[in-house]
Protein backbone atom coordinates (compact mmCIF):
# COMPACT_ATOMS: atom_id res chain seq x y z
CA UNK A 1 0.00 0.00 0.00
CA UNK A 2 1.14 2.89 -0.81
CA UNK A 3 1.46 5.96 1.72
CA UNK A 4 -1.84 7.68 1.98
CA UNK A 5 -3.44 11.38 2.72
CA UNK A 6 -5.56 12.19 5.81
CA UNK A 7 -8.67 11.53 4.21
CA UNK A 8 -9.91 8.07 4.69
CA UNK A 9 -8.68 7.79 8.08
CA UNK A 10 -10.07 10.70 9.56
CA UNK A 11 -13.63 9.53 7.56
CA UNK A 12 -13.22 6.70 9.42
CA UNK A 13 -11.80 8.30 12.79
CA UNK A 14 -15.04 10.80 13.00
CA UNK A 15 -17.33 8.59 12.29
CA UNK A 16 -16.20 5.98 14.74
CA UNK A 17 -15.27 8.53 17.17
CA UNK A 18 -11.37 7.70 17.93
CA UNK A 19 -8.64 9.88 16.62
CA UNK A 20 -5.24 9.08 14.99
CA UNK A 21 -1.75 9.14 16.85
CA UNK A 22 0.43 11.71 15.09
CA UNK A 23 4.06 10.77 15.90
CA UNK A 24 6.80 12.42 15.71
CA UNK A 25 9.97 11.27 13.85
CA UNK A 26 13.32 12.13 13.64
CA UNK A 27 15.22 8.76 13.68
CA UNK A 28 15.31 4.81 12.53
CA UNK A 29 14.70 3.49 16.20
CA UNK A 30 11.11 6.38 16.71
CA UNK A 31 9.98 4.58 13.44
CA UNK A 32 10.55 1.24 14.00
CA UNK A 33 9.09 1.26 17.77
CA UNK A 34 5.88 2.90 16.26
CA UNK A 35 5.40 0.85 13.25
CA UNK A 36 5.81 -2.21 15.57
CA UNK A 37 3.33 -0.89 17.80
CA UNK A 38 0.64 0.21 15.51
CA UNK A 39 0.95 -3.24 13.09
CA UNK A 40 0.75 -5.55 16.92
CA UNK A 41 -2.07 -3.18 17.80
CA UNK A 42 -3.96 -3.07 14.10
CA UNK A 43 -3.88 0.81 13.60
CA UNK A 44 -3.66 3.45 11.37
CA UNK A 45 -0.77 5.75 11.93
CA UNK A 46 0.99 9.14 11.37
CA UNK A 47 4.23 9.72 11.19
CA UNK A 48 5.28 13.58 11.06
CA UNK A 49 8.05 15.60 10.76
CA UNK A 50 8.77 18.92 11.96
CA UNK A 51 11.24 21.58 10.11
CA UNK A 52 13.93 20.86 12.93
CA UNK A 53 13.56 17.08 11.69
CA UNK A 54 14.27 17.82 8.68
CA UNK A 55 17.31 19.51 9.41
CA UNK A 56 18.86 16.88 11.49
CA UNK A 57 18.12 13.78 9.71
CA UNK A 58 17.46 14.88 6.19
CA UNK A 59 14.24 14.97 4.28
CA UNK A 60 14.93 12.07 2.22
CA UNK A 61 16.37 9.45 4.44
CA UNK A 62 13.48 10.18 6.35
CA UNK A 63 11.40 9.35 2.89
CA UNK A 64 13.42 6.51 2.43
CA UNK A 65 12.43 5.18 6.09
CA UNK A 66 8.77 5.69 5.66
CA UNK A 67 8.67 4.51 2.14
CA UNK A 68 10.51 1.53 3.95
CA UNK A 69 8.11 1.07 6.65
CA UNK A 70 5.06 1.11 4.49
CA UNK A 71 6.57 -1.59 2.68
CA UNK A 72 6.67 -3.78 5.15
CA UNK A 73 3.53 -3.59 6.61
CA UNK A 74 1.46 -3.38 3.60
CA UNK A 75 -1.85 -3.38 5.80
CA UNK A 76 -1.30 -0.39 7.89
CA UNK A 77 -2.23 3.25 6.38
CA UNK A 78 0.49 5.19 7.27
CA UNK A 79 0.42 8.70 6.45
CA UNK A 80 3.69 10.91 6.01
CA UNK A 81 3.09 14.12 7.01
CA UNK A 82 4.53 17.85 7.48
CA UNK A 83 4.02 19.24 11.39
CA UNK A 84 4.32 23.11 12.13
CA UNK A 85 5.21 23.96 8.55
CA UNK A 86 5.90 27.49 9.24
CA UNK A 87 6.69 28.80 5.01
CA UNK A 88 4.24 28.34 1.99
CA UNK A 89 7.74 27.16 0.71
CA UNK A 90 8.42 24.33 2.70
CA UNK A 91 4.61 23.54 3.00
CA UNK A 92 4.75 22.99 -0.95
CA UNK A 93 8.15 21.20 -0.89
CA UNK A 94 6.92 18.68 0.94
CA UNK A 95 3.65 18.23 -1.05
CA UNK A 96 6.02 18.24 -4.10
CA UNK A 97 8.32 15.49 -2.46
CA UNK A 98 4.94 13.06 -1.63
CA UNK A 99 3.94 13.76 1.57
CA UNK A 100 0.21 12.46 2.01
CA UNK A 101 -0.20 15.73 4.16
CA UNK A 102 1.28 19.26 5.06
CA UNK A 103 0.57 21.94 7.68
CA UNK A 104 0.92 25.09 7.24
CA UNK A 105 1.32 26.74 10.50
CA UNK A 106 0.49 31.14 10.23
CA UNK A 107 -1.47 30.89 13.58
CA UNK A 108 0.72 33.84 15.25
CA UNK A 109 -0.17 35.70 12.53
CA UNK A 110 -3.32 37.81 11.92
CA UNK A 111 -6.24 35.87 10.67
CA UNK A 112 -6.34 37.43 6.93
CA UNK A 113 -2.49 36.49 6.44
CA UNK A 114 -3.35 32.87 8.05
CA UNK A 115 -6.42 32.31 5.45
CA UNK A 116 -4.31 33.92 2.74
CA UNK A 117 -1.00 31.69 2.81
CA UNK A 118 -3.23 28.59 4.00
CA UNK A 119 -5.39 28.94 0.41
CA UNK A 120 -2.15 29.14 -1.18
CA UNK A 121 -0.57 25.90 0.54
CA UNK A 122 -4.32 24.33 -0.20
CA UNK A 123 -4.52 25.45 -4.01
CA UNK A 124 -0.87 23.48 -4.52
CA UNK A 125 -1.56 20.32 -2.68
CA UNK A 126 -5.30 19.62 -3.41
CA UNK A 127 -4.21 20.18 -7.52
CA UNK A 128 -1.63 17.03 -7.10
CA UNK A 129 -2.35 13.67 -9.31
CA UNK A 130 -2.42 12.30 -5.79
CA UNK A 131 -4.44 14.35 -3.74
CA UNK A 132 -2.56 15.82 -0.71
CA UNK A 133 -4.14 17.16 2.50
CA UNK A 134 -3.65 20.25 4.68
CA UNK A 135 -3.65 20.81 8.29
CA UNK A 136 -3.88 24.66 9.37
CA UNK A 137 -3.83 26.39 12.98
CA UNK A 138 -6.62 29.02 14.31
CA UNK A 139 -5.03 30.19 17.98
CA UNK A 140 -2.13 29.52 19.94
CA UNK A 141 -1.14 27.09 22.09
CA UNK A 142 -0.41 28.03 25.39
CA UNK A 143 -1.83 26.42 28.68
CA UNK A 144 -5.40 28.40 29.87
CA UNK A 145 -3.54 29.23 33.03
CA UNK A 146 -1.00 31.09 31.58
CA UNK A 147 -3.61 33.01 29.14
CA UNK A 148 -6.34 33.30 31.96
CA UNK A 149 -4.51 35.32 34.35
CA UNK A 150 -6.57 38.31 34.71
CA UNK A 151 -7.75 38.15 31.34
CA UNK A 152 -10.98 38.55 29.75
CA UNK A 153 -13.26 36.33 27.82
CA UNK A 154 -12.79 38.41 24.69
CA UNK A 155 -8.83 38.50 25.51
CA UNK A 156 -9.24 34.56 25.55
CA UNK A 157 -10.43 34.31 22.35
CA UNK A 158 -6.97 36.23 20.89
CA UNK A 159 -5.48 33.03 22.08
CA UNK A 160 -7.70 30.24 22.43
CA UNK A 161 -9.35 29.52 19.34
CA UNK A 162 -12.24 31.73 18.70
CA UNK A 163 -15.22 29.82 17.31
CA UNK A 164 -16.13 32.59 15.53
CA UNK A 165 -13.86 32.57 13.23
CA UNK A 166 -13.84 28.94 12.67
CA UNK A 167 -16.52 28.03 9.61
CA UNK A 168 -15.07 31.50 7.75
CA UNK A 169 -11.34 30.02 7.80
CA UNK A 170 -12.57 26.42 6.97
CA UNK A 171 -14.54 28.20 3.98
CA UNK A 172 -12.19 30.29 2.68
CA UNK A 173 -8.89 28.15 2.61
CA UNK A 174 -10.49 24.87 1.46
CA UNK A 175 -8.51 23.04 4.46
CA UNK A 176 -8.98 19.39 5.18
CA UNK A 177 -8.28 19.58 8.69
CA UNK A 178 -7.43 22.26 11.74
CA UNK A 179 -5.71 21.86 14.78
CA UNK A 180 -6.96 23.81 17.53
CA UNK A 181 -6.01 25.69 20.72
CA UNK A 182 -8.09 25.10 23.66
CA UNK A 183 -5.48 25.13 26.27
CA UNK A 184 -2.65 22.31 25.17
CA UNK A 185 1.12 23.19 25.01
CA UNK A 186 3.65 21.54 23.34
CA UNK A 187 6.75 20.41 25.52
CA UNK A 188 6.66 18.66 29.13
CA UNK A 189 5.74 21.65 30.93
CA UNK A 190 1.96 21.92 29.91
CA UNK A 191 0.27 23.32 33.67
CA UNK A 192 1.21 24.66 37.05
CA UNK A 193 -1.62 23.56 38.92
CA UNK A 194 -4.48 21.03 37.79
CA UNK A 195 -5.04 20.53 33.99
CA UNK A 196 -7.06 22.24 32.36
CA UNK A 197 -9.04 22.44 28.81
CA UNK A 198 -11.93 23.88 27.68
CA UNK A 199 -14.27 21.78 26.12
CA UNK A 200 -16.61 24.28 25.86
CA UNK A 201 -15.17 25.69 23.26
CA UNK A 202 -14.10 22.55 21.47
CA UNK A 203 -17.85 21.08 21.70
CA UNK A 204 -19.02 24.63 20.42
CA UNK A 205 -16.20 24.54 17.35
CA UNK A 206 -17.69 20.42 16.55
CA UNK A 207 -21.03 21.68 16.06
CA UNK A 208 -20.11 24.49 14.28
CA UNK A 209 -18.28 22.54 11.66
CA UNK A 210 -20.07 18.88 11.82
CA UNK A 211 -18.20 16.34 10.30
CA UNK A 212 -14.85 18.26 10.00
CA UNK A 213 -11.70 16.85 11.21
CA UNK A 214 -10.27 18.94 14.46
CA UNK A 215 -6.33 18.28 15.20
CA UNK A 216 -4.78 18.55 18.78
CA UNK A 217 -1.42 19.31 19.36
CA UNK A 218 0.91 19.57 22.46
CA UNK A 219 -1.35 16.16 23.87
CA UNK A 220 1.25 14.40 25.51
CA UNK A 221 0.32 13.53 28.82
CA UNK A 222 3.90 13.22 30.74
CA UNK A 223 4.00 10.22 31.58
CA UNK A 224 4.62 9.59 35.65
CA UNK A 225 6.81 6.38 35.41
CA UNK A 226 9.36 8.05 32.94
CA UNK A 227 9.88 11.28 34.14
CA UNK A 228 10.23 9.80 37.62
CA UNK A 229 13.40 7.24 35.47
CA UNK A 230 14.97 10.20 34.23
CA UNK A 231 14.71 12.18 37.28
CA UNK A 232 15.92 9.05 39.31
CA UNK A 233 18.73 8.22 36.64
CA UNK A 234 20.48 11.89 36.97
CA UNK A 235 18.01 13.75 34.76
CA UNK A 236 15.78 16.98 35.98
CA UNK A 237 12.25 17.09 35.02
CA UNK A 238 10.73 18.85 38.10
CA UNK A 239 6.92 19.28 37.83
CA UNK A 240 6.78 18.28 34.15
CA UNK A 241 2.56 18.01 33.80
CA UNK A 242 1.02 17.03 31.00
CA UNK A 243 -2.72 16.53 29.39
CA UNK A 244 -4.65 13.53 31.10
CA UNK A 245 -5.56 10.29 29.16
CA UNK A 246 -9.33 11.09 29.84
CA UNK A 247 -9.29 14.04 28.21
CA UNK A 248 -7.65 12.97 24.94
CA UNK A 249 -10.10 10.12 24.88
CA UNK A 250 -13.00 12.87 25.56
CA UNK A 251 -11.48 15.24 22.64
CA UNK A 252 -11.05 11.95 20.16
CA UNK A 253 -14.95 11.68 20.44
CA UNK A 254 -15.78 15.54 20.27
CA UNK A 255 -14.19 15.60 16.44
CA UNK A 256 -10.55 15.45 16.86
CA UNK A 257 -9.46 13.10 14.54
CA UNK A 258 -5.52 13.11 14.55
CA UNK A 259 -3.75 14.20 18.47
CA UNK A 260 -0.06 14.94 17.64
CA UNK A 261 2.93 13.45 20.35
CA UNK A 262 6.08 14.12 20.46
CA UNK A 263 7.60 15.10 24.06
CA UNK A 264 5.80 11.56 25.70
CA UNK A 265 8.17 9.66 22.86
CA UNK A 266 11.35 12.30 23.63
CA UNK A 267 10.63 11.36 27.48
CA UNK A 268 10.70 7.14 27.10
CA UNK A 269 13.99 7.40 24.98
CA UNK A 270 15.91 9.59 27.42
CA UNK A 271 14.24 7.32 30.21
CA UNK A 272 15.48 4.56 28.96
CA UNK A 273 19.20 5.42 28.07
CA UNK A 274 19.79 7.05 31.08
CA UNK A 275 18.97 4.27 32.94
CA UNK A 276 21.53 2.23 30.51
CA UNK A 277 24.15 4.69 30.94
CA UNK A 278 23.91 5.01 34.66
CA UNK A 279 23.66 1.13 35.88
CA UNK A 280 26.75 0.82 33.46
CA UNK A 281 28.56 3.59 32.89
CA UNK A 282 31.20 1.45 30.77
CA UNK A 283 28.82 0.73 28.23
CA UNK A 284 29.30 2.18 25.05
CA UNK A 285 27.52 0.17 22.62
CA UNK A 286 24.72 2.16 21.07
CA UNK A 287 22.68 -0.93 20.35
CA UNK A 288 22.60 -1.50 24.25
CA UNK A 289 20.72 2.01 24.78
CA UNK A 290 18.91 2.44 21.45
CA UNK A 291 17.38 -1.18 21.79
CA UNK A 292 15.81 -0.30 25.10
CA UNK A 293 14.48 2.99 23.79
CA UNK A 294 12.87 1.93 20.76
CA UNK A 295 11.47 -0.96 22.74
CA UNK A 296 9.69 1.96 25.41
CA UNK A 297 8.29 3.84 21.96
CA UNK A 298 6.60 0.89 21.10
CA UNK A 299 5.18 0.59 24.55
CA UNK A 300 4.18 4.08 24.97
CA UNK A 301 3.04 3.95 21.80
CA UNK A 302 0.47 0.66 22.61
CA UNK A 303 -0.46 2.84 25.91
CA UNK A 304 -1.74 5.94 23.65
CA UNK A 305 -3.33 4.14 20.52
CA UNK A 306 -5.90 2.18 23.31
CA UNK A 307 -6.32 5.55 25.11
CA UNK A 308 -7.13 7.26 21.00
CA UNK A 309 -9.25 4.56 20.67
CA UNK A 310 -8.15 2.74 17.04
CA UNK A 311 -6.77 -0.18 18.14
CA UNK A 312 -8.31 -2.54 15.23
CA UNK A 313 -9.01 0.59 12.79
CA UNK A 314 -6.49 -0.09 10.43
CA UNK A 315 -8.28 -1.90 7.85
CA UNK A 316 -11.51 0.26 7.95
CA UNK A 317 -8.93 2.81 7.52
CA UNK A 318 -7.14 1.36 4.39
CA UNK A 319 -10.46 0.78 2.63
CA UNK A 320 -11.45 4.33 2.77
CA UNK A 321 -8.32 5.63 1.65
CA UNK A 322 -8.74 3.26 -1.07
CA UNK A 323 -11.97 4.93 -2.33
O1 LIG B 1 5.53 20.73 17.91
C1 LIG B 1 6.70 20.47 17.76
C2 LIG B 1 7.19 19.08 17.80
O2 LIG B 1 7.30 18.62 19.12
C3 LIG B 1 8.48 18.98 17.04
O3 LIG B 1 9.50 19.56 17.75
O4 LIG B 1 10.52 21.22 16.20
O5 LIG B 1 11.83 20.23 18.10
O6 LIG B 1 11.25 18.84 16.10
P1 LIG B 1 10.86 19.99 16.98
P1 LIG C 1 3.73 17.33 22.71
O1 LIG C 1 4.89 18.22 23.00
O2 LIG C 1 2.66 17.46 23.75
O3 LIG C 1 4.12 15.92 22.49
O4 LIG C 1 3.06 17.86 21.33
C1 LIG C 1 3.63 17.53 20.11
C2 LIG C 1 3.04 18.30 18.99
O5 LIG C 1 2.03 18.96 19.09
C3 LIG C 1 3.75 18.22 17.70
O6 LIG C 1 3.17 19.04 16.73
ZN1 LIG D 1 2.37 20.86 17.49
Amino acid sequence: MPLVNTKGMFKVAYEQGFAVGAFNVNNMELIQGIMEAVAEEKAPVILQLSKGARQYANPKWLTALIQTAAAQYPDIPICMHLDHGDTVELANQCVDEGYGSVMIDKSHDPFEVNVAETRKVVEHAHARKYYCSVEAELGRLGGIEEHVVGVSADQLDKFLTDPKEVQEFVKATGVDSLAIAIGTSHGAFKFKSEPKLAFDRLEKIQALLPGFPLVLHGASTVIESYVEKINKYGGQMVKAMGVPEEAIRKASTLGVCKVNIDTDLRLAMTAEIREVFTKDPKEFDPRKYLGPARKAIKEVVKRKLAVLGCVGKAEACLKASQC
